[in-house]
């Protein structure tokens, strides 16, 4: 008999760091199961997507789709036909997701379809704001999930506060895997980027800012008054989708003029970890970055009102200022009078990979060959 196979599905950024950790875990566990991996091509720039494959040693996938930047009913419209006809080929015992993306939402609506058992990496996530695309992501993919593997505990109580109890596993962060994995190759990084940017550890800020909500003109504005305040040397590695923005609000030469602010091109994995390792601290919308930062020990100011990562939150290493100039300056001082001394690592022992590659070899193992 030939043995269970599963579909992953992929496609921009944070999706391709989710994976590697994946990737890792189970290619140990290739004797048991075959791993088939599309990548819709959500993201396509190298900056965006073939630096992570290069850096992180990601398989070429089997299955490109090519899907490129649109609006997001389209861009679900061009991944849902080919995903679907790949599927009825492939037969796959299940379809793994990770994270929140359209990519995300293609896949788990595409699988499910077909009812073939989605398993979802990242579950239970909420920020409980629908304006977010990525929240109704997380949430219809979730209810479509037959196994949600959970970062956290406060994961796993949303998902039973939404009624999904059955399939459920608190297994860890398989971003925190990563990042303790690849941290001696990121500090191995840094004398270049030091060198190249004339940074000094402990004395700069990273920026990023690509969330849709941020990238609005009136937006912009408020993050350009937001970063002034910090009042500190800062590196902004810039999303092109941010660039696009700024340029399009006419604000690119007011954020290149913001004291002590330099402006990069997006950064690839070890590149970031680095900054970001020896950074005074991480101004961010980004949901991963935010985690990162904790994992990594560097206080966070977060660029909106919510965080899916309440935990960051509550031991006082994130601060929630949404755009507001008073409250970076109020952060950047409640963070100088001390940080917490040990905060818990709330996103498992860097196994959760592993956790999750068993409960696939487990679950395939079990479950009848998928027809149409
Ligand atoms: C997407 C995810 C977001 C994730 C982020 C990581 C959704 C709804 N959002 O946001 O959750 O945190 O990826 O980066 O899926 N672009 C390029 N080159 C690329 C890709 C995108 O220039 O390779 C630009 C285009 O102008 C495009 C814009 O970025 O229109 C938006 O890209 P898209 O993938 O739709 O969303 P992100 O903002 O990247």
């Amino acid at each position: 008999m030939s043995k269970p196979s599963i579909v992953v599905v992929l496609g921009n950024r944070p999706q391709f760091v989710k994976h590697a950790a994946l990737q890792h875990a189970l290619n140990e566990r290739a004797d048991d199961l075959r791993v088939v991996v599309v990548d819709t091509g959500q993201h396509y720039d190298y900056e965006l997507a073939g630096v992570f494959m290069d850096e992180l040693n990601i398989a070429e996938p089997n299955y490109s789709l090519g899907v490129g930047s649109a609006s997001h009913a389209e861009q679900l419209a061009r991944i849902l036909p080919p995903l679907e006809e790949l599927l009825i080929r492939e037969k796959p015992q299940a379809v793994v997701v990770y994270g929140d993306t359209n990519s995300t939402l293609g896949g788990a609506l595409a699988a499910s379809k077909l009812n073939i058992p989605v398993a979802h990496v990242e579950a239970g996530l909420r920020s409980f704001d629908r304006t977010m695309p990525e929240e109704i992501n997380r949430v219809v993919t979730d209810h479509v999930s037959e196994l949600l593997f959970c970062p956290t505990q406060v994961a796993v109580d949303n998902l039973a506060a939404a009624g999904i109890v059955s399939g459920v596993w608190l297994v860890g962060d398989v971003m925190a895997d990563i990042a303790y994995m690849l941290a001696p190759a990121a500090d191995e990084r840094w004398p270049e980027l030091r060198d190249r940017f004339g940074l000094e550890s402990g004395e700069f800020g990273v920026v990023t800012v690509h969330r849709a909500s941020n990238t609005e003109p009136a937006a912009l504005a408020e993050i350009v008054d937001a970063l002034t305040a910090a009042d500190m040397p800062l590196i902004f590695p810039l999303h092109p989708r941010t660039q696009h923005a700024f340029e399009k609000a006419g604000l690119h030469v007011a954020l290149s003029e913001i004291p002590g602010l330099s402006i990069l091109p997006p950064l690839g994995y070890l590149h970031l970890a680095a900054v970001v390792r020896n950074s005074r601290l991480v101004l961010t919308d980004s949901g991963g970055l935010q985690k990162e930062a904790f994992v990594h020990g560097i206080p966070c100011i977060t660029l909106r009102d919510t965080s899916e990562w309440v935990e960051t939150v509550e031991s006082g290493m994130n601060v929630l200022v949404h755009r507001d100039p008073d409250k970076v300056r109020a952060a950047i001082a409640h963070f100088a009078d001390g940080m917490p001394q040990d905060p818990p690592q709330f996103y498992g022992e860097g196994d959760a990979s592993q956790k999750i590659a068993n409960v696939l070899v487990e679950h395939t193992a079990r479950s009848d060959a998928f027809a149409t």
